[in-house]
């Protein structure tokens, strides 16, 4: 009843004002004591443990990541339900992103088009935000490279925020399929793959023997590969023990949303039209990868029907943007019940 209210009030105002005043307001209200009776329905929420990545979750449904890139608001998500929160993509050193306007939405596809271009706050700040927080449940680090660093330098500001996030975090996730970083997505590929994969790798060693725990790394892939490219990934994902993979990030493809509002817009495109491509491409890589590493499922969950396709499609554990923006906590409540 509340959230299609407010939502209708919210989407007059220009979507990136709304998702600031958003963040800045619930960043508030975590601080205050009434915080677990302002979502007093978490507590009644089963517990639906599943173990993924050899970690825990409290329930399969995870905040993708994006939506709080400075982690300055875990709790407050936490506290909406979600099992998992996954904080950034930060990068390095702060960056400003791309012009505005960079973020639209298509509402009769029920999509969002982004071309963010990882504004944040820097690894640093991010540091210093989940500190604060105390929180103890499952956080996801998601790291990427700044702009200015040119793609074959990136490994350098992965490792970078790889050592920085170690400690913080339950789970690394290394985001090499952003569309609206240049190049960014090369990443994906041969031995730009292999070369980075296996840098990661020889660092998290390293970061378990000083620190005597083992923190996984996730790779998070794009929806738009070829099943060559997607057999490829699979097979290097496997090649280096890499610990999951995160199906899918937003797509370039237009094909659903021609002729809405728009649509012409560059950028990442979520939601609805994203749903069918990204549940194709779990389906391809859980038969690549025959059970050897998991896969987190997102892409166009706003139903308990689309979240038991992902799952079915051989999805461990699921992640929301695009739909929690259309829908509200509610639908994480929903889907914490019923799946
Ligand atoms: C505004 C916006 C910003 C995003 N920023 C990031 C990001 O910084 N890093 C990342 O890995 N994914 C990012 N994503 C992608 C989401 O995490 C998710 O993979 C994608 O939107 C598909 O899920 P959805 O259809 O539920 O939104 C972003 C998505 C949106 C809509």
């Amino acid at each position: 009843m509340f959230y299609p209210l407010l939502r209708k009030i919210l989407f007059t105002q220009d979507a990136e004002k709304v998702h600031e005043y958003t963040l800045k307001g619930l960043s508030h209200i975590q601080r205050l004591p009434i915080l677990p009776y302002f979502y007093s329905p978490i507590r009644e929420l089963p517990k639906k443990p599943i173990t993924c990545m050899g970690i825990t979750f409290p329930n399969p449904i995870g905040l993708a990541a994006g939506l709080d890139k400075n982690g300055e608001c875990i709790q407050a998500f936490a506290a909406m339900g979600f099992g998992s929160i996954e904080i950034g993509t930060v990068t390095p050193r702060a960056q400003e992103g791309n012009p505005k306007p960079r973020l639209f939405r298509v509402r009769p596809a029920e999509g969002i088009i982004n071309r963010m271009g990882f504004n944040n706050h820097g690894i640093d700040n991010l540091i210093e935000n989940v500190k604060i927080s105390d929180f103890k449940g499952v956080l996801g680090i998601n790291i990427g490279k700044n702009k200015d660093t040119p793609v074959e330098n990136g490994k350098d500001d992965y490792l970078h925020c790889l050592k920085k996030a170690y400690v913080h975090a339950s789970y690394i996730t290394v985001n090499i399929s952003s569309p609206n970083t240049p190049d960014l997505r090369t990443l994906q590929y041969g031995d730009a793959l292999d070369d980075l994969l296996s840098a990661l790798k020889l660092e998290q060693a390293s970061l378990v023997n000083e620190h005597k725990k083992y923190v996984p790394i996730a790779v998070k892939i794009a929806p738009d590969l070829s099943l060559d490219e997607i057999h490829q990934i699979a097979d290097s994902l496997v090649r280096h023990q890499i610990d999951g993979v995160i199906a899918t990030n937003t797509t370039l493809d237009r094909s659903l949303i021609q002729g809405l509002e728009h649509s012409t817009e560059q950028g990442g495109l979520s939601g609805r039209p994203v749903q069918l491509s990204s549940t194709e491409v779990i389906r391809t890589l859980n038969k690549a990868l025959s059970g050897k590493l998991p896969i987190i499922g997102v892409g166009g969950i706003d139903s308990l029907v689309s979240a038991r396709e992902k799952l079915q499609a051989g999805a461990s554990v699921l992640q929301l943007y695009s739909g929690f923006i259309y829908k509200g906590p509610k639908l994480v409540r929903e889907l914490v019940k019923s799946i």
